[in-house]
């Protein structure tokens, strides 16, 4: 039997069509059944008149929410409906009669909805945060493979630490050595940029964070280019492209989702670079002026790592996402080069999207030099053993050279607009939740 797609009966006006998909919701009135018939690419009404079939009315009229049916009828044009038509029901096929579906559409509680998250990904509203999820997706791959990107994907079990070893979740690697599952691809992708001139790497990535916040996840994907011959500001404009990137396509092909989640897109059409560019003790600066006429909290002291309330401060002031650069070497991971002026500085540089959606990039230019780093990896604690692969970049060819993470649900959040990263990932794994 064939199909047709919810999303394309506008061109089927006047045929007769197969619909299969889950009863999304129904209503009766007198000789009417309206059943909401979803298919996951849209939803659609369908309509039973008594007179025409009575068996027919008679069963749709029994199904229960998130019934799996076959519907056969014609496509009629109705202004009053979103997708501009509805179906005149002809025949009816009942895969499974569904009863009591947990979620009903009244109001449940976030705790009983992730419990039931394999069933609540079929509302409305899941459904288009996971569209705009598959639409930033598909915009990150299409902007590095069209700029010469090589997709060059690293490994999750990993001999050591990337980003501090507080957040490593060890894994029984047969008895003998200890594994990590990975923090980040960007040791390896230093590897692949040197082979390749530019690469890219993008998979899940994981942090044992003890933090329960609304921008954390312990399971969670990140897109990490490197390029070769490259400094700072090369990141910078990299990072720079890639958003405005991401942001046209989501405008472009979700609008019908952001209506969904009632996304006020205008806020999304102003982002344009170049984005402020601000240096650390700029933006010291701007905190403290914050705390003095009253409008922060906390006074921030040079030398600190921003929490959430000033990421939001600092990138509030401009309305466009803002790089922070020039972070103090001291709370940054390792592998940093550092300002030559400056050495107490790092050449990383940090993304902060507007609108309270915090850090989304995080990168940088990485240590050229082979002592240096050596170095590094003493004062980190870090075994010296597992990290002689990565010094030989240094003793082999080594070039200036930089690259970021970009998180991909942080992103998508700030594209939805909506509150929690855990509604952006279809099984998001955090610090109480392992299920389902
Ligand atoms: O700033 P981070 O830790 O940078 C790195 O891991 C670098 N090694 C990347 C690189 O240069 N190749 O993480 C990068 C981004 C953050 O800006 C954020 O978007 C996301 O990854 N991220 C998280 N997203 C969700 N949950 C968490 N716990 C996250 N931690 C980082
Ligand atoms: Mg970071």
């Amino acid at each position: 039997m064939n199909q047709t797609y919810i999303n394309e009966l506008k061109k089927h006006i006047g045929e007769e069509v197969t619909l299969k998909g889950w009863l999304y919701n129904s209503r009766s009135s007198g000789k009417l059944v309206f059943l909401q018939l979803r298919d996951g690419t849209g939803i659609v009404q369908c309509v039973c008149f008594k007179p025409s079939n009575e068996g027919l009315f008679e069963q749709a009229k029994s199904l229960g929410q998130e019934s799996s049916i076959v519907v056969r009828g014609s496509v009629k044009e109705d202004s009053r409906s979103a997708i501009g038509v509805e179906i005149d029901v002809t025949g009816l096929e009942v895969i499974q009669n569904a009863h009591d579906y947990p979620i009903t559409p009244k109001e449940h509680g976030t705790e009983f909805l992730m419990d039931h998250r394999h069933l609540w990904i079929r509302s409305k509203k899941q459904h288009a945060v996971l569209r705009v999820r598959h639409t930033v997706i598909k915009a990150v791959r299409d902007f590095f493979d069209s700029n010469g990107f090589i997709l060059a994907d690293t490994p999750i079990f990993t001999p050591a630490a990337c980003e501090g070893t507080t957040t490593l979740f060890e894994v029984d690697y047969f008895g003998d050595d200890k594994a990590y599952l990975t923090q980040s691809g960007q040791l390896y992708n230093e590897a692949t940029a040197a082979a390749f001139g530019r690469s890219y790497a993008f998979g899940p990535t994981f942090r044992a964070e003890k933090s329960k916040t609304r921008r954390h996840l312990t399971e969670f994907w990140m897109v990490e280019p490197e390029m070769a011959y490259a400094h700072l500001d090369d990141v910078m404009n990299l990072g720079e492209a890639l958003i405005t990137f991401i942001v046209g396509r989501v405008l472009n092909d979700r609008d019908e989702d952001l209506k969904v989640l009632e996304r006020d897109v205008t806020k999304l059409e102003s982002i344009a670079a170049p984005f402020p560019r601000v240096h650390y003790d700029d933006a010291v600066k701007m905190l403290q002026e914050g705390f003095d006429k009253g409008e922060m909290e906390n006074r921030f002291e040079w030398g600190g790592d921003f929490g959430a309330p000033d990421e939001t401060y600092l990138s509030s002031q401009f309305g466009q996402p803002i790089f922070v650069h020039h972070f103090p070497a001291a709370i940054k991971a390792f592998y940093f080069e550092r300002d030559k002026d400056r050495p107490e500085l790092a050449l990383g540089a940090d993304l902060l999207a507007p609108e309270g959606y915090g850090e989304i990039i995080g990168g940088g230019e990485r240590a050229f030099d082979l002592e240096f780093l050596e170095k590094q990896i003493e004062a980190h604690d870090l075994p010296k053993e597992a990290f002689d692969w990565y010094l030989d970049l240094r003793r082999f060819g080594g070039v200036p050279h930089g690259g970021f993470g970009m998180g991909i649900e942080r992103c998508t959040a700030w594209m939805c607009g909506i509150e929690h990263i855990r509604e952006t990932i279809p099984f998001p794994r955090m610090l109480y939740r392992l299920r389902p």
